[in-house]
């Protein structure tokens, strides 16, 4: 177990071209029903989920744990029966009435001070997170200093966090080096467009300084391909490339 940070899971879904959602940016419901239920099991064996603003801003809504069985697990391992929802947003423009917000769920922000002060009058998170990156010193252009605020979330007892999109999110978090796997499931859809999202945005990365992948397992049901990886830490890149 990492003692800094939690262990962090992105999972997402992809068009077979490569996009996890249409040119509109519109909610990506192109998964199947096995799509579904394998992203149900991921954040029900997580301690909190993390998304980005753009994702809830398409979706409005986030899933949550309904199946017995995985609710049954999560009780007998003392978990409360829906993971904590951390959502990270530079500005806060969330619309205070979408159905996330009835949901029933713990909800977390992770915001800048000017984001948090709208909320910080309000009921809908339950707590407020600002970690801002020094000015002058913001890490790779970020205004939140992501790392820092998953130190935080480790000693608030977040040993386990499932990372769910979008694209700039992902592309944070693997700039940071701070993703440990990757679930992907290709859907036998083409969605295409130069502006349709991918599933890591960002300024992208030069071939030599590319995370690494390992392939843990590949399942294929019905149409779909679910790969599971592992992201090669930085220094075993290093110790291939040295031995
Ligand atoms: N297929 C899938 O599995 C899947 C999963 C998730 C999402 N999606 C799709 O992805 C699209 C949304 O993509 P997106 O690129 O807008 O995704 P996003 O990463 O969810 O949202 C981007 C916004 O989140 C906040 N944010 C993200 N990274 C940040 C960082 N490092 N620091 C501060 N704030 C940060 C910012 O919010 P503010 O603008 O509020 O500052 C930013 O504008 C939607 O169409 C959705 O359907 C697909």
């Amino acid at each position: 177990m990492l003692q800094h940070r939690p262990y962090v899971t992105v999972i997402l879904a992809m068009s077979a071209d490569g996009k996890i959602a249409d040119f509109k940016y519109s909610a990506a419901r192109f998964g199947s029903q096995f799509d579904k239920a394998h992203l149900e099991k991921q954040i029900a064996i997580v301690d909190a989920v993390l998304l980005g603003a753009g994702t809830l801003r398409a979706y409005g809504t986030t899933l949550t744990v309904s199946n017995p069985n995985l609710l049954q697990h999560r009780e007998k391992t003392d978990k409360p029966l829906q993971p904590l929802h951390i959502v990270l947003t530079e500005s806060a423009n969330l619309n205070p009435e979408i159905r996330f917000f009835q949901q029933p769920v713990r909800r977390w922000l992770l915001t800048t001070q000017q984001g948090a002060d709208f909320w910080r009058k309000r009921w809908e998170f339950e707590r407020i997170f600002t970690f801002e990156a020094n000015p002058g010193n913001e890490q790779l252009n970020q205004k939140i200093n992501i790392t820092a605020a998953l130190a935080q979330f480790k000693l608030e007892g977040i040993d386990n966090l499932a990372v769910l999109g979008g694209g700039k999110l992902v592309a944070a978090m693997f700039e940071l080096d701070l993703v440990d796997e990757f679930w992907l499931t290709v859907c036998p859809l083409i969605l295409g467009g130069e502006i349709a999202p991918t599933p890591v945005a960002g300024n992208g990365f030069l071939e030599n300084f590319a995370p690494r992948l390992e392939l843990l397992e590949v399942k294929t049901v019905a149409n779909e391909v679910f790969l599971h990886y592992r992201v090669v830490r930085r220094q075993e890149v290093n110790m291939i490339d040295v031995g």
